[in-house]
């Protein structure tokens, strides 16, 4: 007989779900989706051990578990603390959360600098949306922020460590993802940055990859660097046979030119998952050697947010109703609906506008 799994109720935000035991409060929040799901600026869920650095996915747990229903007395971090059976969570509903997360968005930005305008992750930084979202109007920080030059770490990829939130993503790519790291986070406290032992270069076959989880501009592609920007072109999914990865991306093309090549990214800005199970990573060769549209096979458009502004003049999301008059209408073509022909004198009756090919012009009218 199978054993039947038992589940965790918790509920969050007034909703309430069935969850499998070990699951982190902010991916049952996922499971429900919309805002009650806590922001989350390095957390990635297909880094093993990420999490638990940056305070965005704070969240207020009000009531413990069935067994201990006592409050937990700070705010937590939704992706490193598990659901208990009978828990009881406050996001949005918490005035407590929306006054701490505006603090950690204010910290967050104590260094960064505010260059949106010349970034190349504008219209799809996480921090960016964040402090829209979640910011306050002002800082109550008087120092200097800290500066560092721009450095070169390998062919593809330059690090702008004052953009960078040290969120240890890029890290985990490298860790988990490539064969060898040799990059890291140097230093502590107010000195942290990014860096390569001895400004090494990054070079290994899935190294691209710490560009797509860098949440910020910190990380960006030196062959699409100020080339374009996002909101131009058109993204489309595409894939090709390729023998270090799934081969499965989005290019991001202007007419027919790639302007650059990333992984498919899902409503949580993460890279997506394969049929299988695995994440769809892509390698060097697809995201950098890659740049012609003949080497992939185009699929279709890719679905944005309506609400990014990469969807801007992109209407794939919007969903044409199928002949919804013929549905209505007892299955007649829309066209003859309205017989123009009887009710007017102007044109001639044996012309039936449906049926010529093109458009009407004075010919047909003689
Ligand atoms: S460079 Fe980007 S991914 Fe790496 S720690 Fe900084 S913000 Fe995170
Ligand atoms: S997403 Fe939870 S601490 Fe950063």
């Amino acid at each position: 007989m199978s054993e039947q799994k038992q589940l965790f109720k918790v509920t969050i935000d007034n909703v309430t779900i069935d969850v499998e035991p070990g699951t982190s409060i902010l991916m049952a929040a996922r499971r429900i989706g919309g805002d009650i799901t806590p922001p989350a600026m390095c957390f990635y869920s297909k880094l093993k051990g990420s999490g638990g650095k940056c305070r965005t996915c704070l969240v207020e747990v009000a009531a413990g578990s069935t067994a201990d229903p006592r409050p937990m007395p700070k705010l937590v971090a939704s992706c490193r603390t598990n659901v208990m059976d009978g828990m009881i969570v406050k996001n949005i509903t918490s005035d407590k959360v929306i006054e701490a997360r505006k603090a950690v968005v204010e910290f967050l930005l104590l260094n960064h600098p505010l260059d949106c305008p010349i970034c190349d992750q504008a219209g799809e930084c996480h921090l960016q949306d964040l402090s829209y979202e979640h910011g306050s109007e002002g800082t109550r920080y008087e120092f200097e922020r800290r500066l560092f030059e721009r450095e070169d770490i390998g062919p593809y990829i330059q690090l702008h460590m004052t953009r960078c939130i040290l969120c240890y993503r890029c890290t985990y790519v490298a860790d988990q993802l490539t064969d060898s790291r040799v990059h890291g986070i140097l230093d502590r406290g107010e000195h942290a940055e990014i860096s390569t032992y001895i400004s090494k270069a990054i070079s290994n076959d899935f190294s691209g990859n710490m560009i797509d989880v860098c949440p910020v501009g910190a990380l960006t592609d030196k062959t699409f660097r100020f080339k374009n920007r996002v909101w131009f072109l058109k993204p489309l999914n595409a894939h090709r046979d390729c023998d270090k990865c799934c081969g499965k991306v989005t290019l991001w093309n202007r007419g027919d030119e790639v302007f650059r090549v990333t992984a498919r990214k899902d409503e949580w800005g993460e890279v997506e998952s394969l049929p299988d199970g695995k994440t769809a990573w892509i390698c060097n060769t697809c995201r950098f050697d890659k740049k012609q549209t003949g080497d992939w096979i185009v699929e279709e458009p890719r679905k944005i947010n309506r609400h990014s502004v990469i969807s801007a003049n992109h209407y794939e999301g919007m969903k044409k109703p199928k002949e919804i008059f013929q549905a209505v209408h007892d299955g007649r073509n829309p066209k003859l609906l309205f017989n123009i022909h009887t009710v007017s004198e102007v044109n001639k009756p044996e012309v039936h506008l449906s049926e010529i090919e093109g458009p009407a012009t004075s010919e047909v009218f003689e």
